[in-house]
């Protein structure tokens, strides 16, 4: 995996900052090059640190749900909440992490440098009964839910002629169907509660544009549904107080596109040149967008999605 993302980064010409930190990492999807990413944003005891600035990007003592937060972009973006001062619970599908895992890192971070948490609670987003039970006693536990990032979601690369109705309900049951059940369970305790809050779906820039030599019918149509969904859901909710926005990456290093590189070596190069930064993205360049519209600093914004994709629906 180094050499993959060594040779795309170098013939890609990345940021020079991207470049030596992806060079360094070894493998970057499996670790999330923890000490790279530390250095890279040096946000050592923020507690201590913080500065009384731009107050309507705090989310101190917010608490937060984060689905697909075992890994990859949900984890990322978990710790960018906890730094910005939210308890965090994450909910993913997998086994809870174990201690030599990256989440555990982030779960000692929590506790050890920001004064916060990070739980973990192991659930399919399909299991609609258990996802309610568990989102319920969240809420119960800590006073209510303030805000949930709905990251949880899978990848399948089939020609359209070859998919199955199986594997086509399968991606809907966990892209569409799964955001909105988790958006549904947090927006009802917000409402039982008369609590407001701010709720964030990812899709992706593949929900906008078909992928030009990436072949997954139903993968992009799931998107293009969550963008709609979080639309819907943004115009009911919006008088309770409760804002829906959705984020739309381009393409990501993480483990959903490490098999894919594996498996077609050309896209190492094809990817990068298809956006206007001639790279690809790390997890850690959507920080600050789920900060952002967790926070009072998008207090006005909903309805929306937010593309952060190096251009590449811009051509
Ligand atoms: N990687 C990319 O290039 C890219 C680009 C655009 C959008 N996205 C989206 O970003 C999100 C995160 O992707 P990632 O790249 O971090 O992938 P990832 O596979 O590393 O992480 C996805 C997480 O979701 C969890 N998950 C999957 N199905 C689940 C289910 N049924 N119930 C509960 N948890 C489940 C997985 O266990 C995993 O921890 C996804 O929605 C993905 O579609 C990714």
């Amino acid at each position: 995996m180094t050499s993959i993302i060594s040779k795309m980064v170098l013939t890609a010409g990345p940021r020079a900052m991207l470049a030596r930190r992806s060079l360094q990492a070894a493998p970057i999807v499996a670790s999330q090059a923890a000490h790279a990413r530390r250095a890279f944003h040096q946000t050592q005891n923020l507690r201590q640190a913080r500065i009384p600035s731009l107050p309507e990007f705090s989310l101190q003592d917010r608490v937060i749900v984060v689905s697909g937060a075992a890994r990859g972009l949900g984890l990322t973006q978990a710790e960018a909440l906890l730094e910005a001062g939210a308890v965090v619970h994450a909910i993913d599908r997998l086994p809870e992490p174990d201690k030599d895992s990256d989440f555990a890192r982030v779960a000692k971070r929590a506790t050890d440098e920001l004064n916060s948490r990070l739980v973990y609670h192991r659930v399919d987003v399909r299991e609609q009964a258990a996802l309610g039970e568990i989102i319920g006693g969240i809420a119960e536990k800590e006073g209510g839910i303030n805000g949930l990032i709905a990251a949880a979601g899978i990848q399948q690369e089939t020609p359209a002629l070859e998919y199955t109705a199986e594997d086509a309900d399968r991606m809907l049951s966990v892209n569409v169907t799964g955001a909105f059940m988790t958006a549904q369970a947090v927006a009802r305790e917000m409402v039982k509660r008369k609590q407001k809050g701010s709720l964030v779906m990812i899709a992706s820039m593949s929900g906008t544009v078909a992928n030009r030599g990436l072949i997954c019918p139903a993968y992009n149509a799931s998107k293009a549904a969550v963008i709609q969904l979080g639309r819907n859901l943004a115009s009911e909710w919006g008088e309770h107080g409760i804002r829906v926005n959705t984020i739309s990456p381009g393409y990501i290093v993480t483990a959903m596109t490490a098999g894919l590189f594996e498996a077609f070596p050309e896209r190492r190069t094809s990817w990068p040149d298809a956006n206007m930064l001639k790279r690809l993205s790390y997890p850690e360049e959507y920080r600050g967008a789920a900060v952002f519209l967790l926070s009072d600093a998008s207090s006005f914004m909903t309805g929306a999605d937010l593309r952060i994709d190096g251009g590449h629906c811009a051509w």
